[in-house]
């Protein structure tokens, strides 16, 4: 797998206006820490610069047509960073949770959230079902935010939801299919990603999307998450509309 690194402009014959866009774009949101590294400052500065980051490429996706845009913004194992670290990307959550509720309503845009929120307190519960049920009837993109999201995590979720139906006589063990389990994951519903953009040069998936990204294509960029642009985004979109997907087939 090669990196995608950014191109002269003059490089690039394609738009975007060109090219057939992917439905669901995953995005792991990675480089932040090294981004504040750089400069000198702690790696909080970087989570803050990641959240504006954030903000302008959800709205981007949304502009131009995305349809599905999933984000990875806390991991299940994110929680092992130090304390003042994870107190930070909280306050950033929370801050964004009481702006998005008004924010995205001009763009559209439906508003969910993936993971265990089990675990946050009652006001952010509170804030994220206030989040999705305030966004819930908007035709736009559909963007979700994982949150304490964990691809075996969910998983094991799943089957276990499952277990309990076989369980109780409510499923037959000949029910599983891909599908049942598909409708079991926090996706429920929506297509899986067609394209999962890393910044930062990180070859991993990192527990991301595991059972959805079966037939993802991975776009690896060069660039740190908070100077991620419009325009590696864009970049992305014509590497993905150039791969020949063949989804195990000839
Ligand atoms: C990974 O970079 C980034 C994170 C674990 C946190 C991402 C959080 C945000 C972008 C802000 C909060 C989000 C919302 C939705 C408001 P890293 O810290 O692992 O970077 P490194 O690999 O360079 O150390």
């Amino acid at each position: 797998m090669a990196i995608f690194k950014r191109a002269k402009k003059s490089e690039e014959t394609l738009s975007i206006k060109d090219i057939v866009l992917p439905q669901h774009i995953g995005i792991i949101m990675d480089g932040n820490g090294r981004w504040a590294k750089k400069r000198g400052l702690p790696r909080t500065a970087g989570h803050t610069h990641g959240a504006q980051t954030f903000r302008k490429i959800a709205r981007y996706c949304s502009d131009i047509g995305i349809k599905y845009l999933t984000v990875y913004a806390f991991s299940t194992e994110n929680w092992k960073r130090p304390q003042k670290e994870v107190d930070a990307i909280m306050k950033l959550f929370k801050d964004y949770l009481i702006e998005a509720i008004t924010d995205f309503k001009d763009d559209s845009i439906v508003v969910k959230f993936i993971g265990d929120r089990s675990v946050f307190s009652d006001q952010m519960r509170e804030l994220i079902e206030k989040n999705e049920e305030e966004s819930k009837d908007r035709d736009g993109m559909v963007l979700n935010i994982a949150m304490n999201y964990g691809g075996r995590d969910e998983i094991v979720h799943a089957v276990k939801n499952i277990a309990d139906d076989v369980k109780t006589g409510k499923l037959d063990v000949n029910d599983i299919t891909d599908k049942l389990l598909s409708d079991n994951m926090y996706t429920c519903g929506q297509p899986d990603p067609d394209l999962i953009i890393r910044p930062s040069g990180e070859y991993r998936t990192s527990n991301f999307l595991l059972w959805q990204s079966a037939y993802a294509e991975y776009c690896i960029m060069d660039v740190l998450w908070p100077d991620f642009k419009s325009e590696d985004l864009d970049r992305a979109l014509i590497e993905f509309a150039k791969r020949n997907r063949r989804f195990g087939g000839v």
